[in-house]
């Protein structure tokens, strides 16, 4: 989730490939689906927007058979509540009062990159219609398959940020209030997202995306355990637990994708990663700090949170898992020039990294901690 940060708002989706040529197919009755896009994989000619979304539409049985099953029915799912002290427990204050003790033996870089997550996590309004904008509905109580995934999937992410700002109001650690604003801002500045309105730039984007939350939750569960807090290694995990599934759901979707139009996939794949993928929460601002996500995402990447290399290992295994590298016939010039930049990516990233780890140490004041500094480097 702290991806490379480039500057630069991607132009809207008209098609993602960036080539507007019509379908040939366009003035004739419209060919059955399976056929239609077999002769497209055939031709590889690039497709437009329009028959992006029409694919979408085709895997709705699909969606229904091989995405909602991995959403979790409420009665098994775990609450915010269940993971925290009991407020109408008699042994509330108590619990409480145990919870900070643990706080207090926690650094502050820690709960720098504790309260990025939260922040992260409470911009969902964002991302619901980031994901509505891909799969292409408005109606709220539309009955498709993606719909029900969209909403289920939101209602699953809306308690990682109850839960974790319920802990940090608890904990004792930060200032709430600098937070409250950084969210406030966050959600007012919405996301740049290179996806446009394009399902297959979308999807790319939130399958990184769920894989890097899942890391970076991961990493702050195993930091709060070895720093002796097993509660709030539980809080973060549980956490992870669900981006972990999420990200299945979204590798599926882009492996069809794959599998269905390889060369529109390998071009949206492309096209992202020169993009980079950057983290939907890089306009965080707490009204004082300018570069507040770049010194946040530097706190991580010290601390092992989530680093350049996770983000090597990302493309890694999306190319592993989505046969990037195995991909042939089918592919237009454009495809094969995308797959080869792919390719050669995590190299060139580790390197980046390795240039960027001869870069002098700095303290640096987050009014998250009460202006507090915290090492890093940039
Ligand atoms: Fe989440
Ligand atoms: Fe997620």
């Amino acid at each position: 989730m702290m991806m490379a940060m480039m500057p630069g708002l991607a132009a809207c989706c008209v098609d993602a490939a960036g080539i507007t040529a019509p379908s040939p197919c366009r003035t004739r009755a419209p060919p059955r689906r399976a056929a239609y896009f077999r002769r497209r994989m055939i031709t590889a000619a690039a497709m437009t927007a329009p028959e992006k979304a029409e694919v979408l539409r085709s895997l709705d049985g699909w969606a229904e058979s091989n995405l909602l099953p991995l959403l979790k029915p409420v009665e098994r799912s775990w609450q915010p509540h269940d993971l925290l002290p009991d407020s109408s427990s008699p042994g509330f204050r108590e619990a409480v009062d145990e919870l900070r003790a643990r706080a207090r033996e926690i650094p502050d870089d820690y709960y720098v990159c504790l309260v990025g997550n939260m922040v992260t996590e409470e911009a969902l309004p964002t991302y619901h219609a980031a994901l509505n904008s891909f799969v292409g509905y408005d109606s709220p109580s539309c009955a498709d398959a993606w719909a029900r995934w969209s909403r289920g999937w939101t209602a699953e992410e809306n308690r990682h940020g109850d839960l974790l700002n319920r802990y940090l109001y608890l904990c004792g650690r930060v200032d709430v209030r600098r937070v409250e604003q950084t969210i406030h801002h966050l959600i007012a500045a919405g996301m740049q997202l290179a996806a446009g309105g394009c399902p297959y730039r979308g999807f790319i984007y939130t399958a990184f995306q769920e894989r890097a939350t899942a890391i970076s939750h991961g990493n702050t569960a195993r930091r709060a355990a070895a720093l002796g807090d097993a509660s709030l290694a539980r809080v973060c995990g549980a956490i992870a637990g669900d981006e972990r599934r999420h990200e299945a759901a979204y590798t599926r979707v882009v492996a069809e994708l794959f599998r269905r139009t390889p060369d529109a996939a390998m071009r949206a794949l492309g096209y992202m990663m020169r993009e980079r993928i950057l983290m939907p929460a890089h306009h965080m601002f707490d009204g004082r700090d300018a570069e507040l996500f770049r010194h946040y995402a530097a706190v991580a990447q010290g601390l092992g949170v989530y680093t350049t290399a996770d983000y090597a290992g990302l493309v890694e295994f999306f190319v592993e898992r989505w046969g990037v590298a195995e991909l042939g016939h089918g592919l237009t010039g454009e495809g094969r020039r995308a797959q080869e930049y792919v390719c050669r990516l995590p190299e060139r990233v580790r390197r980046m990294d390795a240039r960027r780890r001869q870069t002098q140490l700095q303290r640096v004041p987050f009014s998250w901690v009460f202006d507090r500094q915290v090492e890093l480097q940039l």
